[in-house]
């Protein structure tokens, strides 16, 4: 009697045992950080060996179909960075094919809210994994191979998922291009990255609007010689031209029964490019940062892990849109690693009421969340009421990203949002960087509202002086990195000197940001905004040069110069001083003209705040403008302009301030 017992409870002790330890077949080791002399620890052993550090970390975290042979070399003076070299791997695989076997099958991947309330998809790992092995065949019978350019121009709706999940799984290389971009933006970048394929959608919807998005393409497709085929999705079922022989939609493509529902992912090497990211630089062009497989991968699911704390049964909201790398690492890539549900929401924080926000929070029970300084200022403005209605009990990590956020807007997302009981996670990083780089650990990192703490193990991080010599304490400088890591990026689409020239080239042997930054007596790092000339409206990377290129554009323009003016919600809004031609005559229609011709030339999003228009701008004897004084005419900090004995002529300025105020009903001095 009593040995039967005993056997019997032992049977069973060995089953839950058993049960337990293949509840989820992948096995994503997790970085214990458990309090600062951890993290220090940690940061210590993975700056004193980083090639054993990153290698545990991508063996624990990826698949690898075949082992590196060396896990890093570098030399920033060239530059040259590559990480896991020889390894194979592939994106799609790894957030896919490794969950399918075991329960997460049934898991849900991706939660999508449509910007109706009652469009939601939701769908299991099972459910994304057949649509991506169905659209990659289907990618390959149009002709794609590995290392053609795919472009995706779509809103915030699922077939972007499995878009960029299918390029990966055969190779393809995805180019987003943010729906929110012109014409004209999209045709530039699918001439720089000469792609091969388009996908877009008929339309999109926009706080209840119907807006299209296909004609944009057949625009852009006007000029790039490269594109075979556009895939079109109806998102919206209105009109939509369809071109013979290019154009072809989805449901079109997917309906064919011949597709492959079980497609194998291509074996790629750790160094084969991933996507191609386009942002703007301090020049007029937008460069194609490029982002290759492995430390890639690694990098988005490391952070994910580290900085989300990522749980079995969470609901992760990062509400940037997937066209943007926040949406890349931290809506796509980094919670489909980890095995994790995403929650991606195709609207806006204010429609049809200013709570949507906190009823999507509600609804879906949500865990961590991450958003944009800028949204948190705007929701701010509508009151408290809104949140008061919704439960957020579920929430244990709020992440803020995309701009500096002031102490205001963190110490009410904290105690308002987050009821005062759980960390904000203010993370800095940079298209550039492919995942974070500066960020508290939720629950171990002290915070101080404002600063985005210290770098994550392994990052090191210095400020440096105009001369090159370090910063000291509290004094602000240039934000630069030391080391590699392996989300960094490789290089600038088709053009081998920019990478070397922007990033490398400033302060030799560092990584250069482009930000500022001071460190206090802690070491905990205070963002001070972009040193170059990139402006960052509601956490979108805009570069003046750009934006002047535009406004030169207009056939009534003679000259312009573009600044960031400090704004209350946007962080940042474009200011353009215009100076017409000589027989153009300054009107309000002309103003409005201009706004119109930037939203046609960039996009909405570049919709300048003011046009001030001037008789000069403030030019040195040797022609170039002084930008300096725009920006502090138009921060309103006019009392030190600084030297201005360069200038042909001083009286320049006192026009561009009287007339500053005119415009902006304020006085520079208040
Ligand atoms: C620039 C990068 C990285 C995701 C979104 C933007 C600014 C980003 C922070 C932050 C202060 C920040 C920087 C950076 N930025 N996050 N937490 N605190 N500034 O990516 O479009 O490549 O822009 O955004 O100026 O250089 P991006």
């Amino acid at each position: 009697m009593d040995t039967k017992n005993v056997k019997k409870t032992k049977r069973t002790n060995t089953a839950k045992v058993a049960a337990k330890s293949s509840a989820f077949n992948v096995n994503l080791s997790k970085l214990k950080i458990k309090s600062m002399d951890d993290y220090e620890a940690i940061h210590q052993k993975a700056l004193e060996d980083p090639a054993k550090f990153w290698g545990e970390r991508a063996k624990s975290l990826l698949h690898w179909f075949k082992p590196w042979e060396k896990t890093l070399e570098w030399d920033f003076a060239k530059p040259h960075v590559e990480w896991f070299t020889g390894g194979k791997t592939n994106a799609s695989y790894n957030c896919l094919d490794r969950h399918i076997d075991g329960p997460r099958r049934n898991k849900v991947a991706l939660i999508w809210q449509g910007d109706p309330e009652d469009d939601v998809r939701i769908w299991t790992y099972q459910m994304l994994y057949d649509r991506v092995c169905r659209f990659a065949s289907a990618l390959k019978n149009l002709g794609v191979r590995k290392g053609d350019r795919v472009v995706i121009y779509l809103p915030m709706i699922p077939e972007m998922v499995v878009s960029m999940l299918a390029c990966s799984r055969i190779g393809a290389v995805h180019v987003l291009v943010f729906a929110g971009f012109s014409a004209s933006s999209a045709q530039s970048r699918i001439q720089d990255c000469e792609a091969k394929v388009v996908i877009t959608s008929d339309g999109m919807f926009r706080a209840g609007r119907v807006m299209p998005l296909k004609a944009n393409i057949d625009e852009a497709l006007k000029d790039c010689p490269s594109v075979r085929r556009v895939i079109v999705v109806n998102r919206t079922n209105m009109p939509t031209a369809m071109k013979e022989r290019r154009d072809i939609w989805w449901r079109d493509v997917m309906s064919d029964r011949s597709l492959n529902a079980r497609l194998p992912a291509v074996q790629m090497d750790a160094e084969d490019l991933l996507f191609i990211l386009y942002t703007s630089g301090s020049t007029g062009k937008p460069k194609g940062v490029m982002h290759t497989t492995g430390g890639y991968l690694t990098y988005a699911a490391h952070t994910t892990q580290l900085v989300f704390d990522t749980r079995e049964e969470d609901v992760h909201w990062c509400t940037a849109d997937i066209g943007w790398i926040t949406g890349h690492t931290y809506g796509v890539y980094g919670p489909l690693l980890l095995g994790g549900t995403t929650m991606m929401f195709e609207g806006g924080p204010r429609w049809p009421d200013p709570d949507r926000f906190w009823h999507i929070i509600e609804k879906y029970r949500v865990n961590t969340f991450y958003t944009a300084p800028t949204a948190i200022r705007l929701l701010i403005r509508d009151g408290d009421e809104w949140l008061e209605k919704h439960d957020r009990s579920s929430l244990r990590i709020l992440g803020s990203v995309g701009e500096p956020i002031d102490a205001k807007t963190w110490n009410w997302y904290r105690d308002t949002v987050g009821d005062g009981k759980i960390p904000v996670v203010d993370t800095w990083w940079q298209t550039e960087s492919g995942g974070i780089l500066v960020s508290p650990i939720p629950y171990v990192t002290p915070l101080k509202p404002g600063s985005a703490s210290l770098p994550l193990p392994g990052i090191d991080v210095e400020v440096l002086k105009e001369d090159g010599k370090p910063a000291k304490v509290d004094e602000e400088g240039h934000l630069v990195v030391k080391n590699p890591w392996p989300g960094m990026l490789r290089g600038v689409f088709g053009d081998k000197s920019k990478f070397k020239e922007n990033y490398f080239s400033r302060f030799s042997g560092f990584y250069l940001s482009g930000d500022g930054v001071k460190k206090d007596q802690d070491g905990y790092l205070w963002l001070q905004g972009r040193l170059d000339d990139v402006i960052n409206v509601s956490g979108h990377r805009f570069s003046t040069a750009e934006m002047e290129a535009a406004f030169n554009a207009h056939p009534a323009v003679a000259e312009s110069s573009v600044v960031g003016m400090p704004h209350s919600v946007k962080g940042e809004a474009i200011y353009a001083f215009i100076h017409l031609k000589e027989e153009e005559k300054p009107t309000d229609a002309m103003r409005s003209d201009l706004r119109k011709w930037v939203r046609k030339e960039i996009g909405p999003i570049a919709t300048p705040e003011y046009i001030q228009f001037v008789e000069s701008l403030p030019k040195t004897r040797s022609g170039k403008i002084m930008r300096r004084v725009l920006r502090k005419i138009v921060s309103g900090n006019i009392e030190d302009l600084g030297d201005l004995t360069t200038l042909v002529d001083v009286s320049v300025v006192e026009a561009l301030v009287t007339e500053h105020e005119l415009l902006t009903g304020r006085s520079s001095l208040s």
